[in-house]
């Protein structure tokens, strides 16, 4: 039979059971001393100073539209080829999300089409860095200081990306958020994490994802409006087991991916995406390749599917979903994100992929598109 090569899978082992096990034996499974030390790993592997734990990235972009005071009647320039979560965050806060078409290469906001959709609602810019690629942050910050606007980075895709300036995503002094689902760079199931600009912010995240309550509060008091955010001690000892072998976790990724790219060099009708355009370095989330605009995507993914490959139409443009278009969205308003959205594939990827699996899928997939 042969071996079905699954979309992604996650790097757990026996350090992981280890520390979830420490976790359900100490009784403690929330808010307890693992939860802090995730953070304190975080924070001092991504190199800042502080960093707040959530249940989801999702969720550190809710409560990160919520820091910066954005809601209704506010616009915020963001991109149309992204993650849903990173347009329903500003919905569930009333302001409304402004979509800006993407460069071609990288993907990424264009900072052109920022500025063009730049107006007088306009209250601030989520980026979101697709696929591992840092978004032009100066460009972006540029903006955004010339007419006053807050940053929310969405780097829930985007651990280890270094940009142009060198410096790693999430290190500008932004708003940023992480997520930690199971084929993320670090996965803790579900998790996501906030790095915030100050302590003031941090201290009001850190109260809000906990339904309101200040450090020095009891159970049943609260001071003010907050969620249930809060991620759980055993998931986080997962965290802190994944970033004691992040390095090589992103290393065994960069590998993968300079294995497709050697193997898919000769295919044609197939582009893979660059790893840097400059200076900048992308952090490998998923393999995704761009199909001619002839292939038959559909098709490739069945026969793909019968070869035991997984494959996925990856992504979908988020303003054609049906709650954006109610907003006034339709077809064609954003061509370069809808022809990456069109003409896009995620192929198998995973730290752990072996060199015969890749050239599996490269052979697989030279031999489907038609
Ligand atoms: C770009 C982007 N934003 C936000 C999220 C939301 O993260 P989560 O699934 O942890 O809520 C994801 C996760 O898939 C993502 O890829």
């Amino acid at each position: 039979m042969t071996e079905e090569i699954p979309l992604a899978k996650p790097e757990i082992g026996a350090r992981e059971e280890e520390l979830a096990l420490e976790v359900l034996r100490s009784g403690r499974l929330s808010l307890g001393p693992v939860g802090e030390r995730f953070e304190r790993d975080f924070a001092a592997w991504l190199g800042v100073e502080d960093a707040v734990a959530v249940s989801s990235g999702t969720a550190a972009l809710h409560l990160g539209v919520r820091a910066l005071g954005w809601g209704c009647g506010d616009e915020v320039l963001t991109s149309p080829f992204s993650f849903v979560a990173s347009a329903n965050c500003l919905l569930y806060e009333g302001a409304r999300p402004v979509f800006c078409d993407i460069d071609p290469i990288t993907l990424n906001l264009d900072p052109a089409a920022v500025e063009a959709a730049a107006g007088e609602r306009s209250a601030g810019i989520l980026p979101v860095h697709i696929f591992g690629f840092p978004a032009a942050m100066a460009e972006l910050e540029a903006i955004a200081a010339q007419r006053g606007l807050g940053i929310l980075e969405d780097a829930c895709e985007a651990l280890g990306a270094v940009d142009a300036e060198g410096r790693r995503v999430g290190t500008h002094g932004n708003l940023a958020t992480f997520a930690f689902y199971a084929n993320k760079q670090l996965t803790t199931g579900e998790g996501g994490m906030i790095v915030p600009p100050d302590s003031a912010v941090a201290a009001q995240l850190r109260s809000e994802r906990n339904q309101g309550r200040a450090a020095d509060m009891g159970w049943l008091d609260h001071g003010g409006l907050g969620f249930n955010y809060r991620l759980s001690d055993l998931a986080a000892a997962l965290g802190v087991a994944q970033i004691e072998k992040l390095d090589e976790m992103l290393a065994a990724r960069d590998a993968v991916a300079a294995r497709y790219e050697a193997g898919l060099a000769g295919v044609e009708s197939v582009t893979t995406l660059p790893v840097s355009r400059g200076a900048e370095r992308r952090s490998w989330f998923v393999y995704v390749v761009r199909l001619a605009e002839e292939i038959d995507r559909d098709a490739t993914i069945a026969s793909l599917a019968r070869q035991g490959i997984a494959s996925k139409a990856y992504l979908p443009c988020i303003h054609l979903f049906p709650h954006l278009r109610e907003l006034g969205y339709t077809e064609g308003q954003f061509p370069v994100a809808e022809a990456a959205a069109a003409h896009s594939l995620a192929l198998p990827f995973f730290p752990a992929m072996t060199e015969s699996q890749v050239s599996r899928v490269c052979e697989a997939l030279a031999g489907s598109i038609r």
